[in-house]
Order: structure tokens, then C-alpha cells, then sequence
């Protein structure tokens, strides 16, 4: 069964509960890493742990919220291996697999309403990464990583 990992912060939670729904209704597995409090947390603290749990392919995809999502992408991205992609439409959405291979959707909590949302998880899941151009760029990433990180997981 595929498995999802989400996590958000506070301005997360009930967009956070509308996507795990949803998902469900898919009939994918959803690993939630929190917060599930209502107390004002560190996006980083939630950010992490699904960034680890991709970055080291013990699961293959993440959805993270925060209030705009752009401390969320800043947190994901400093991993090996993530591509994590702040979204707003369903276009960028559907790009963010087909040219980026987007291994994390990020979402603001506070910019996106749970309808958009959906369609947004929905075309991010269903789309297929096309591969020949856009991975030869993707490669010009993973350069970068690999001069800043000796211990990359094995792929
Ligand atoms: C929390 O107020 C807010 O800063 C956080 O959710 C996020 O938007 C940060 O990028």
C-alpha cells in the first residue's frame, strides 16, 4: 500500500486532518508526524521528521503545511534526496511531479482552502515524472548536494 508521511504546525491542523481524510479515501497509508496539539509550535520540529523519513526512502512521498508553507520548504529541502515543492494551484501542482519529481508537497495552510488542496494532493499524486531533460537538470541538483553532503544515503 502506498504510504504518505504529512506533518504540519499549528496553522496546519484542520487542513492537515481534510488531506488525511482524503488520502484514506484513496486507500493510501498516512503516517501523521503531528502537531496535533492547538499550542503554537516550531515548523521545523514537524518538518524534520518527514523530511528524514523521505530523504532516506523509508517512505516515498510528504505532505507538509505550515502557515505559507515557505518555512516547511526551506526545512525539507536542506535534506539529501528532497525535492519539496511550495504549491498554491493545481498547475504547479501537476508540474511539480511531471518536471521536478517533486518527492514533497508543500502546502500553506493559510493560503489554501481544503477544496484546492485536494485537487492539488489529487494531480501531485496521479501525475508522472517525465524524465530525459528534466532529470539530467534534476542531476545538476544532486551535484550540489553531493558537495556539501558526505554521507548520503545509498540509492
Ligand atoms: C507561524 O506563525 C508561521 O510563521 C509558520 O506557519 C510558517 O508560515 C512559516 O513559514
Amino acid at each position: 500500500m502506498e504510504r504518505i508521511a504529512i506533518a504540519n504546525d499549528h496553522t496546519g491542523r484542520e487542513l492537515k486532518e481534510d488531506i488525511k481524510d482524503f488520502l484514506r479515501e484513496k486507500g493510501i497509508e498516512v503516517v501523521d508526524l503531528g502537531t496535533n496539539g492547538n499550542e503554537s509550535v516550531d515548523y521545523p520540529d514537524y518538518g524534520i521528521p518527514v523530511a528524514e523519513k523521505v530523504s532516506s526512502l523509508e517512505i516515498e512521498k510528504g505532505i507538509l503545511i505550515c502557515g505559507t508553507g515557505i518555512g516547511m520548504s526551506i526545512v525539507a529541502n536542506k535534506f539529501p534526496h528532497i525535492r519539496a515543492a511550495l504549491a498554491s494551484d493545481v498547475y504547479s501542482a501537476r508540474m511539480a511531479k511531471i518536471h521536478n519529481n517533486a518527492n514533497i508537497l508543500v502546502i500553506g495552510g493559510r493560503v489554501v482552502g481544503k477544496g484546492l488542496a485536494r485537487e492539488m494532493v489529487q494531480v501531485w499524486l496521479e501525475a508522472r515524472f517525465e524524465g530525459g531533460r528534466h532529470q539530467r537538470r534534476l542531476d545538476k541538483i544532486s551535484e550540489i548536494e553531493k558537495r556539501f553532503w558526505k554521507d548520503q544515503a545509498k540509492r
